[in-house]
């Protein structure tokens, strides 16, 4: 670490103290990030975080939708984004029009929303969901109705598979995790025969990579996991080598959850330019110019609240 590294983070905790802010990090964040955090986690646990803390300024290392979630279920609590660049191509896949439209067919549909939607997408729902919680969520919801489930397809495939329900699914995509396909999987699976292979479910290789290691054709043994779902099962789990299907971010956190394995990135270009515009740079003009805020109108917080609620109560 060079040494005007050393004093933007000692900038950081200083202005972190006469602020009394919280800083919040996902798990894609770059290392830096991830290690000057108050708290690293997937989406559940940061929305979580959010909700429970006690500081009046939260500033969210993340992409925009989870800091308007931190917004909605903190509206008394200054919100700051340290780029208002930081978006998401999959929360972009629908817009409250379009949702509108599709609810129009289905009247009587339950809605639920990817937490990786805006908020007036979730305003519009009536249940959210994590990678973390999707399956609970859907199963909370009575077998007789009828679901639309949004925007993620390779989400909402897992989650029809796994609780034997049938939806209608969006054709969203992040493109991100769309770029990991089955073969570099396979690929790396025979170069690592003894590995266990982590798979996050919004992959394109989620459904391609079950349906082969259903037919005994996949070397390696998979779990369809949320990036937190990854970090405990790899330091819990007795392999030592972990093929992983998510964007690369996360191997920061898992190499210092579990030092004595090995993770293979199954693309390592699957890096979301989104999560890498927070810098340290930004966090401090964060902090020092209380900048860039993030406030939900009260009108759209208020009927995205209950979605989201719901979604941090479950699972
Ligand atoms: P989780 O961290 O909830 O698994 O979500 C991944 C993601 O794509 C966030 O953009
Ligand atoms: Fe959005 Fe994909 Fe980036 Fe996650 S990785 S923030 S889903 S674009």
């Amino acid at each position: 670490m060079n040494a005007n590294t050393v004093d933007l983070i000692a900038e950081i905790g200083e202005l972190r103290r006469s602020r009394e802010a919280v800083i919040l990090a996902h798990n894609y964040q770059i290392p830096e990030i991830q290690d000057l955090a108050d708290f690293t986690g997937d989406s559940l646990a940061l929305s979580r975080q959010a909700a429970r803390t006690d500081k009046p300024v939260i500033v969210f290392c993340g992409v925009h939708f989870m800091a308007e979630t931190a917004s909605v279920l903190c509206p008394d609590k200054q919100v700051l984004l340290p780029d208002l660049g930081a978006g998401c191509s999959l929360a972009e896949s629908i817009s409250p029009q379009q949702l509108r439209k599709w609810k129009a067919q289905f009247p009587g549909a339950v809605v639920v929303s990817y937490v990786n939607t805006s908020a007036e997408i979730k305003a519009e729902s009536d249940y959210c969901c994590t990678s973390s919680n999707a399956i609970q969520v859907v199963q909370a919801i009575p077998p007789e109705r009828e679901i639309l489930f949004l925007p993620d397809m390779f989400l909402g495939a897992h989650v029809e598979r796994m609780t034997g329900r049938k939806m209608h699914v969006w054709m969203g995509e992040c493109h991100v995790h769309a770029g990991i396909d089955p073969e570099r999987l396979d690929l790396l699976a025979q170069h690592h025969p003894h590995a266990e292979a982590l798979i996050h479910p919004e992959c394109g290789c989620t459904t391609p990579a079950l349906y082969l290691a259903g037919e005994g054709r996949l070397s390696v043994p998979i779990k369809v996991l949320s990036t937190e779902g990854m970090v405990r099962y790899a330091a819990e789990s007795d392999t030592q080598d972990f093929l992983v299907a998510t964007e690369v971010g996360i191997l920061h956190r898992m190499r210092q959850e579990a030092p004595n394995k090995r993770f293979h990135a199954v693309n390592p270009r699957a890096s979301c330019r989104f999560m890498k515009r927070i810098t340290l740079d930004k966090v401090r003009d964060a902090l020092l110019r209380m900048q860039f805020e993030v406030k939900v109108p009260e009108d759209v917080a208020e009927r995205a609240r209950l979605p989201i609620e719901r979604m941090t109560a479950i699972g």
